[in-house]
């Protein structure tokens, strides 16, 4: 086994990266695949959303980034069958200004992860927002990129600016990004997207500004329960997956197993 590694990246905030990512680990986790989610954000989201009491945390991300531990010694176990998690605690924060005083500072979290590769199937990495180096390491570490879109009216600009960074960040890495799926998340048609452009469906008109830059798009619908299972610290997966955001959750699940073998011919 040999994992595949994903990246969940957009440097603007609050447009559904860790509900993305912590979804989609719950669906993985429920057809038997070994997962291990990594927080790599500060604000330490997708540990709270599988339900790790933050005091409960002896090493994080924060040691393993900084005092070089082991992964593998932070991870812990989490409630959910088959997700193991590398938490975040808030002390991330002081890891960007070490980081920029440390040789090969974008290729921590990828050696760091390099010997995990054989007892996971999935390796799912949660970035926070901002275009630092956080996102680098996280993008340099994956063999493949998600970007997580709320359909706003700009959107189509954060696509642009998401792919000046992916080219700076290939400039400087030589490791060549693969956005391969874009997430539109909190979508419905009377968003404020399709109110403002006067069109009907955004999903259609953010597809036609993306032609060429992924291979697929999705949309998942704003949907309470997914809010619910967050303050419950499980996936939608685990809490209702026949929710209209846990159908949409599951397709994209299932694509990510296909893009599993077409990442691993790479
Ligand atoms: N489909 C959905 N239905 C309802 N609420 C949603 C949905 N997707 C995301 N949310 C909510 O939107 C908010 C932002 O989502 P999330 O935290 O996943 O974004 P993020 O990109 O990880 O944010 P940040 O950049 O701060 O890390 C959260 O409160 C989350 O519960
Ligand atoms: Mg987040």
């Amino acid at each position: 086994m040999v994992s595949i590694n994903i990246a969940f990246a957009h440097h603007k905030g609050g447009t559904g990266k860790t509900t993305s990512c912590i979804n989609i680990s719950g669906y993985l986790a429920l057809w038997g695949k070994k997962v291990l989610v990594i927080d790599l954000d500060p604000q330490a989201n997708a540990t709270s959303a599988l339900g790790i009491d933050k005091n409960s945390i002896v090493e994080s991300m924060y040691d393993v980034m900084v005092r070089d531990v082991k992964i593998e010694d932070a991870a812990l176990e989490t409630e959910i069958e088959n997700i193991h998690l590398a938490p975040a605690t808030f002390d991330l924060v002081g890891v960007e200004s070490h980081l920029y005083r440390t040789n090969n500072r974008i290729f921590i979290l990828k050696r760091s992860i390099e010997g995990l590769r054989k007892y996971y199937d999935f390796i799912l990495i949660d970035t926070p927002p901002g275009p630092g180096l956080f996102i680098i390491n996280g993008v340099v570490a994956s063999d493949c990129t998600i970007v997580t879109l709320d359909p706003g009216v700009f959107a189509l600009e954060g696509i642009e600016t998401l792919s000046t960074i992916f080219d700076d960040i290939n400039e400087i890495s030589g490791v060549k990004i693969n956005p391969q799926l874009a997430i539109l998340t909190r979508c419905n048609h009377t968003s404020l997207f399709s109110k403002m452009a006067g069109k009907k469906d955004p999903v259609k008109e953010i597809r036609k500004g993306m032609d060429g830059v992924f291979n697929s798009v999705y949309a998942v619908p704003y949907c309470v329960e997914v809010y619910e299972a967050q303050l419950k610290g499980v996936p939608i997966s685990h809490y209702k997956p026949k929710c209209k955001a846990g159908v949409a959750y599951k397709k994209i699940a299932e694509e990510v197993m296909r893009q599993d073998a077409r990442c691993k011919r790479r």
